[in-house]
């Protein structure tokens, strides 16, 4: 299933040096002076609750009453969530040193995050605000809406009481005391329960000047290294960078709304020309989905309506330029659609080829080899760059596009462990063996490379 991957070369393979990686590390170790930057920095909380108790008389579940999720109903169930969480996470957004200096009562965040993996090509969270370095895209993406510079955007991820309950399972024998945090995920602990929510919000590069669309955008400083097209600029240091926030996820476990799937994504966007007071009002529906309409084969019938997906017909425009195949739901940063892709020996311009459930729907682990199981994609190849797509509609592209339960991994490969949707979950698992593999010298750096090269490949348009 995985395609062929022997593209990589080996000449940098020898630079990579493997090493011991603490799974506490509040941040990648780069903090910036008093001078630079004098607010408070960003606190991580991994004291993740211990018990579960199931959520009842949720606002989201009024909206279905029992039913499945509908797309008359979409709006709604969204506004639904944005309400839940707004006591807490309009601080988060709007005010940045007053989250650094509030309890951040019932949000946790990732272990095995914080510091930069060299062997993964992880590049650790930032010291300001526990952000990640997300996908980079040229300013041809959104010409369309003035961009005038590549745009790089930050990512904050958080898991409510309900979500970080499985971290604790999947964390449970972590131990600070004795520097020891081997993950378990063998028995479904990766499963999610009914309630859980994440959030992830996502700020730009770019100022407003740089890209309009941005004008009276919540702002956030974060401290990282310069970037360009080819990614972070090493060997310059980090500086303290106001960035945009632009998009706000929210996931939720919710079984009644999405009984084939589990989830319910949704995704809010900065929206200037929208009512509201501030920035966090302004954050609109753009869509949401709870499965990938397997039934309904786009590439044949493009017209044909999906009944999985709602995009917000009022969202603003420059957030419809990525959406994902068949306009599946996918958001401004998350790189559904591909650019000069080769599609049967033919170069195709502008491949819309994921969706938020297609992607995260690989999410998967291979204990003790740690191989790559299924890539982001429906991709063959990649050979000097130049990505070869299994053909849109057919069989096994479709793969990419079908409804499972969180436990059923969409690889077919014994052993498999399926991550019930986390790709955070996913990349720390791999930082975790990057460490195991350091400690217990496993010479299976090509795993890494190849890993390691994917992702980069991933995240570039
Ligand atoms: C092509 C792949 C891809 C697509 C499409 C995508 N994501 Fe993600 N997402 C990721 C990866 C990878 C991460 C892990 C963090 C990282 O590596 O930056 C992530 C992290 C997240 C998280 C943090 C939770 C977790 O445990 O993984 C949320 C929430 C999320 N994405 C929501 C969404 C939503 C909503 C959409 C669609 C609007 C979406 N994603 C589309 C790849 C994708």
């Amino acid at each position: 299933m995985v395609g062929c991957f022997l593209i990589f070369s080996v000449s940098n393979l020898l630079a990579l040096e493997s090493q011991n990686i603490d799974p506490f590390a509040v941040n990648n170790g780069e903090i910036p002076s008093k001078k630079e930057y004098s607010g408070a920095l960003f606190k991580f909380n991994f004291n993740y609750p211990v018990s579960y108790e199931e959520p009842i008389n949720t606002p989201w579940s009024k909206v279905t009453n029992g039913k499945k999720l509908t797309k008359e109903k979409a709006y709604d169930y969204i506004m639904a969530l944005k309400k839940y969480i707004e006591p807490s996470v309009k601080t988060f957004v709007l005010d940045q040193e007053k989250w650094n200096k509030s309890l951040q009562k019932d949000w946790y965040s990732m272990l095995w995050a914080g510091e930069n993996v060299d062997l993964t090509g992880w590049e650790g969270r930032e010291a300001i605000y526990g952000t990640y370095t997300g996908q980079i895209q040229p300013a041809s993406v959104y010409k369309d809406f003035g961009l005038t510079v590549p745009v790089r955007n930050y990512a904050a991820i958080y898991y409510d009481k309900v979500a970080a309950y499985t971290l604790h399972e999947v964390f449970k024998k972590c131990d600070e005391s004795e520097d020891s945090c081997i993950p378990s995920v063998n028995n479904d602990e990766a499963q999610f329960k009914e309630g859980a929510i994440i959030i992830k919000a996502a700020s730009a590069s770019a100022t407003p000047e740089q890209w309009p669309v941005l004008e009276g955008a919540a702002k956030w400083k974060i401290y990282r290294k310069p970037f360009d097209m080819n990614g972070t600029i090493k060997d310059k240091p980090p500086v303290v960078t106001d960035t945009r926030v632009t998009i706000f996820d929210i996931i939720i476990k919710d079984s009644v709304a999405a009984p084939e799937t589990g989830w319910v994504f949704t995704t809010l966007v900065y929206d200037k020309n929208a009512k509201g007071d501030n920035a966090w009002d302004k954050m609109v529906p753009l869509g949401a989905m709870w499965g990938n309409d397997p039934a309904v084969n786009s590439a044949q019938n493009p017209k044909e309506e999906l009944l999985e997906t709602y995009i917000n017909p009022k969202a603003p425009a420059y957030a419809k330029v990525t959406l994902g195949y068949g306009l599946r739901l996918s958001g401004p940063f998350d790189i559904a659609v591909k650019y000069d892709v080769k599609v049967n020996g033919k170069t195709v311009k502008k491949l819309r080829s994921s969706s938020c459930m297609s992607c995260h729907g690989t999410a998967s682990f291979l204990p003790k080899s740690y191989n790559m199981v299924t890539p982001f994609y429906p991709v063959e190849s990649i050979k000097n760059g130049i990505w070869t797509m299994y053909e849109p509609g057919s069989k096994i592209w479709n793969q990419w596009f079908q409804n499972r339960w969180g436990n059923i991994p969409q690889s077919e490969e014994k052993d498999v462990i399926a991550l019930d949707y986390s790709t955070f979950l996913e990349q720390v698992l791999m930082n975790y063996a990057a460490d195991y593999s350091h400690d217990n010298n496993l010479k299976n750096y090509s795993i890494f490379e190849k890993w390691r090269k994917f992702k980069r490949e991933s995240r570039s348009h």
